[in-house]
């Protein structure tokens, strides 16, 4: 029976941890991060943040991975076979959201080969005369170039997958994880030596506590969940392919330092660089694939700084989307698929799922006067995502937490000596926490 057959596994811990890293550090980390501490108050805000991580996002994260380790299951199945069948609901979310979000993640993912090629095209000089809007606007507005770009994206993303866990999305991961933070040192030394830069440093780091609110805190929690890939039946889906002797806590903390040291270095790439040639600080995709050409076009070598960039923030959204793919894939090979078809045929319903954010961008097809891409963001992140969150830890927590609380320790193996506090968190902090963020959070 294919119940029987052996599971994947992950080759060593440093795969595994290089792989959740590679899921935890994406989009979020590179353009959002940096925007929202520049906004809250800078160096306090990364203090309320780091707080925030510790508290919540490695109680959730440690949750899932032993969650998935102890059921050896995809989290259809894991949630199914842990308690009679009645929280299978919430394994279907953990399958739909990473579907639903991976069809518009390709998308922008999409954007960034487009603008590695361009990069040596025309864009240095188009950005260079102050056209780098135009060149963006008239990109989103050939739907066609967009879908294709999509589609590139897809195909690379599940040509990984195709080669299993440890042959495909670990052996990538592994070259991939480095290779970005290489790429980021490189980087920042770059941004950092610019005459001005000094002043993009200010606005980033210079702590100021009196914005430190209660939106700010909200903005620090609902950052942390989508960061770390929480929520969604990934960390799950990862943690099955885990052997026992691995120390589930100290990899759950691992994974948490790397993502979130990214997000910390991201800002000083970005603010010191846009400061030094005085372009506006402004969020999400305008600031990427605007602003940060025009400045790139003011270096000596531009094409190679900005061709550098977007190679980087390829690999920081590629590594995301594999760990996306790989749920419904899991799900299906569960199954009893071949993992080729099975990776054949989510490919190609998330696809079809993202054309009409792709076609969309130009404002063409609303939903409820948002735009096809920023509506499904809105719905999986601000929605589905937190729900599944909580509902996760209550049933870690109050469900099967035996069986997870011999897991977190691999039986006694290791030492863990906040397991008590740590599910008190699961059981309490963590479900009510993340209510009051949706609750308060949701604005349409
Ligand atoms: N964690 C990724 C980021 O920071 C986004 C992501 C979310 C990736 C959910 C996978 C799943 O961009």
């Amino acid at each position: 029976m294919e119940q029987q057959k052996k599971r994947e596994q992950w080759g060593s811990r440093i795969g595994f941890i290089l792989a959740a890293g590679g899921s935890a550090v994406g989009l979020g980390n590179v353009w959002k991060f940096p925007y929202i501490v520049g906004q809250n108050g800078g160096a306090a805000f990364v203090l309320a943040y780091v707080l925030v991580v510790v508290l919540l996002g490695l109680t959730v994260m440690l949750a899932e991975i032993a969650l998935g380790r102890s059921a050896q299951l995809s989290c259809i199945s894991a949630f199914r076979k842990l308690k009679g069948g009645s929280w299978t609901w919430v394994g279907v979310f953990c399958v739909i959201i990473p579907t639903l979000i991976l069809s518009y993640y390709a998308v922008i993912g999409g954007w960034t080969l487009k603008y590695i090629f361009h990069s040596f095209g025309g864009l240095m000089a188009e950005a260079g005369a102050g056209k780098a809007a135009d060149v963006f606007v008239a990109f989103i507005s050939s739907p066609w170039e967009v879908v294709a770009y999509q589609a590139l994206f897809g195909l690379l993303t599940a040509a990984v997958v195709l080669g299993g866990v440890s042959g495909g999305i670990e052996r990538v991961c592994k070259i991939m994880m480095p290779g970005l933070f290489v790429l980021l040192v490189v980087m920042i030394f770059r941004s950092v030596t610019l005459e001005g830069a000094s002043k993009g440093l200010a606005y980033y780091l210079n702590p100021d506590f009196s914005k430190l609110t209660a939106s700010a805190w909200l903005a620090a929690v609902g950052q942390a969940f989508f960061s770390l890939s929480l929520g969604m039946g990934i960390m799950i889906t990862y943690g099955s392919y885990l052997k026992k002797d691995i120390n589930l806590p100290q990899s759950s903390l691992y994974i948490c330092i790397i993502d979130s040291a990214v997000a910390f270095l991201a800002g000083l790439v970005v603010f010191p660089a846009v400061f030094a040639f005085g372009f506006d600080v402004e969020a999400g995709p305008s600031l990427t694939f605007i602003t940060l050409p025009a400045v790139f076009a003011k270096m000596p070598f531009s094409s190679l700084w900005s061709a550098v960039f977007f190679v980087l923030f390829f690999f920081a959204a590629i590594t995301s989307a594999m760990s996306l793919l790989e749920v419904p894939v899991s799900y299906l090979v569960d199954r009893g698929m071949k993992r080729r078809s099975a990776t054949l045929l989510a490919m190609i319903v998330v696809f079809l799922i993202g054309v009409p954010s792709s076609l969309g961008l130009d404002g063409s097809l609303p939903i409820f006067g948002k735009d096809f891409l920023d509506a499904l963001d809105y719905l999986t992140n601000s929605v589905m995502m937190p729900i599944t969150a909580a509902l996760t830890c209550i049933f870690v927590g109050w469900f099967v937490h035996k069986e997870v609380m011999q897991e977190v320790d691999s039986d006694g193996m290791f030492k863990f000596p906040g397991k008590g506090l740590w599910m008190f968190f699961v059981r309490y902090a963590a479900p009510v926490i993340i209510a009051v963020i949706l609750v308060t959070g949701l604005k349409w």
